[in-house]
């Protein structure tokens, strides 16, 4: 069967992309998820692999035959921000299926198991909490809060799960899954380009800064365009605006990210004032006193807005992930497996949110990022050389070998 990286990543490639924009929308538990669970569980077992898919919907493909003790895990995730690019996740499943591939091939056999692991929806782009696989299985969601989640079309996870063939009751910590694995290591395509100012193919994480959403509900009233005078308006959008304005504001003097990139107008017309904006922050900092510091001044100055316009506001947290520090032993012994191979790899903070990052709370953690030229991700321009991610699937074969061997 094809193995090779180039061959495993064309296959995916096709799955979920639109035509029109060329970015991928690979929402959970829709058909473009089922073609790249399918493919996932084809690969999977082409190489030899047992699959198999937990409780909370993330898929497993376990190389355990002979091997015994705690696993090692690696993956990442098939889900797509709305129009994202073709490597944000894929790339370290692709990279572990053919890292295996290549250790197979090489006589090496795993004296542990050797999981690879697809987590469902890492970005949110349906249900709008981020990492929403890797939360369950940890217990940092109450699968209650998470099967009354509605997507933009005001469908549950819970009903999108049953007509995906999955039983949503069962969504949950899994102590017994968590209890078989020893550590996580995920590789990722950099989403930025710290790696290519040092000239390096890859790199290993250090940690993540701490960030989350919040969600902001502006409620004011519907009204002509055209003949509503301005002192009668109750305008949602201008509160929002003060909102989005007081976000550029408060990250540029506090050294971090503030960004609304999803907004909704209701009802959407362009000659009435709106009725309601549903806005959404995602806010990151180097530190958590800084990023509450920020958001509660984006939050104020909403709030001040809001009351001069005498629109409604009401705000609330969608999701929140503290500072990681991925577990620094086994971050060194990647440095040393990766030197020892030949790769000089440059350690890394980012501000990008990972399963690894989640997964960091319950076992040692680490990443690998591959370099990428432009630094552009979440968008159909993200790319990696062809040359790299082969880099990357040696370095990932490496770090496993050591991990899974003897
Ligand atoms: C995931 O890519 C995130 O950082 O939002
Ligand atoms: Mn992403
Ligand atoms: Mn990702």
């Amino acid at each position: 069967m094809a193995a090779s990286f180039a061959e495993l990543w064309s296959e995916l490639l096709p799955f979920g992309r639109d035509e029109l924009t060329g970015g991928y929308r690979r929402y959970s538990w829709t058909q473009a998820d089922a073609a790249c669970r399918d493919w996932f569980a084809r690969t999977a077992t082409g190489l030899g692999l047992r699959t198999d898919c937990d409780r909370n919907g993330n898929l497993w493909a376990w190389w355990d035959d002979g091997a015994s003790g705690r696993a090692v895990a690696t993956g990442s995730h098939l889900d797509s921000v709305p129009d994202g690019g073709a490597f944000d996740g894929p790339l370290g499943i692709v990279s572990a299926f053919a890292a295996i591939a290549r250790l197979r091939a090489s006589g090496f056999r795993p004296a542990r198991p050797i999981g690879v692991a697809a987590f469902t929806e890492e970005e949110g782009g349906r249900f709008g909490v981020a990492c929403l696989g890797s939360r369950l299985l940890t217990g940092t969601i109450d699968p209650a809060v998470a099967r009354d989640r509605f997507d933009s079309g005001g469908v549950s996870l819970a009903d999108a799960m049953r007509a995906a063939g999955r039983d949503p009751e069962l969504l949950g910590a899994d102590e017994d899954l968590l209890a078989d694995l020893d550590c996580y290591v995920e590789l990722h395509i950099e989403q930025g380009s710290a790696l290519d100012g040092l000239g390096a193919a890859v790199g290993v994480g250090e940690g993540i800064w701490p960030h989350g959403r919040w969600r902001f509900d502006f409620a004011g009233r519907a009204d002509h365009a055209g003949t509503t005078r301005l002192a009668d308006r109750r305008d949602p959008m201008l509160p929002f605006a003060a909102a989005v304005r007081a976000a550029r504001i408060a990250a540029a003097a506090s050294g971090a990210l503030a960004t609304f990139g999803k907004v909704v107008a209701e009802p959407g017309a362009a000659n009435a004032i709106s009725s309601a904006v549903h806005a959404w922050l995602d806010a990151r900092a180097p530190d958590e006193a800084g990023l509450d510091g920020m958001v509660e001044e984006i939050a104020a100055a909403a709030a001040a807005a809001a009351v001069e316009h005498g629109v409604g506001l009401e705000l609330r947290q969608e999701s929140f992930t503290p500072l990681v520090s991925f577990d620094p032993s086994l971050r060194d012994r990647l440095v040393g497996v990766l030197a020892a191979a030949g790769m000089q790899a440059p350690v890394l903070p980012t501000g990008a949110g990972h399963d690894a990052g989640v997964l960091a709370a319950r076992l040692p953690t680490a990443m690998l990022f591959v370099r990428n030229p432009s630094g552009v991700s979440h968008s159909p321009a993200e790319h990696a050389e062809p040359a790299d991610c082969e880099a990357g699937v040696t370095a990932l074969a490496a770090v496993l070998a050591d991990l899974a061997g003897q």
